[in-house]
């Protein structure tokens, strides 16, 4: 049997190539730019992880049901799902917060408060339910989590944790997840277009400017 490919979905998967190469090029730049846990002071680790944690912990999977609910084709839709369910099945947050105390890095309030505009930012973004950005938005975040949790599983160990299950899982199972959401970009992108003008990388770059609060500003959290 062959399959047929129509014109659209062709132009759409090429454009998607090109994306998925910029947001790769965001996330190896990001990482480069990454302090290394060594030169850090261990209140400047800390506050790292407990940021990460403050963000994560009670949003991703907010933002997964954004972006799931924000989509229109059929076909995307089981690929947010399986995300979503793999979430909830295995207690993701419950074994990110386990990470945080086990580095003695739970959020305390001033982490919270420190990403509070940030975040705020995001979560309004991801409130508009627009089908592509939204998952764009998402395909960069998951991307970004994987690559990360080397650096992230460095600083607790640099915090004297063993508990490092969070950060094993995650630099596996974001591999398929980030390559998913790229399929689910490209079927929505056929079926439900951004309008013309409109900044395809809004999300993207909120997203990275959290991230980026999370890792190059140090909280005191005696200072509060
Ligand atoms: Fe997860």
């Amino acid at each position: 049997m062959t399959m047929f490919i129509s014109p659209v979905q062709l132009q759409s998967e090429s454009l998607v190539a090109s994306i998925q190469a910029k947001i790769q090029s965001m996330i190896d730049d990001l990482v480069a730019s990454l302090p290394k846990p060594e030169k850090l002071t261990g209140e400047e680790r800390r506050g790292i992880i407990a940021k990460y944690t403050a963000v994560l912990e009670g949003n991703f999977i907010y933002w997964m049901t954004a972006a799931y609910l924000s989509i229109q084709s059929e076909e995307a839709r089981p690929i947010l799902l399986d995300n979503l369910y793999e979430e909830v099945r295995d207690a993701h947050p419950a074994m990110l917060r386990r990470f945080a105390i086990a580095a003695r890095a739970f959020p305390t309030d001033s982490d919270a408060l420190a990403v509070h505009e940030d975040l705020t930012n995001v979560r309004l973004f991801l409130g508009r339910l627009s089908g592509v950005q939204s998952v764009v938005t998402m395909a960069f975040f998951e991307g970004f989590i994987q690559r990360f949790m080397a650096h992230l599983a460095e600083l607790a160990a640099a915090q004297g944790s063993v508990e490092m299950e969070y950060t094993n899982v995650h630099g596996v199972c974001d591999i398929a997840h980030t390559q998913g959401l790229f399929t689910a970009l490209a079927a929505e992108m056929a079926m439900n277009p951004l309008d013309p003008g409109t900044d395809m990388f809004e999300g993207v770059y909120l997203i990275r400017t959290l991230i980026e609060n999370i890792v190059f500003n140090p909280v005191d959290s005696r200072a509060a």
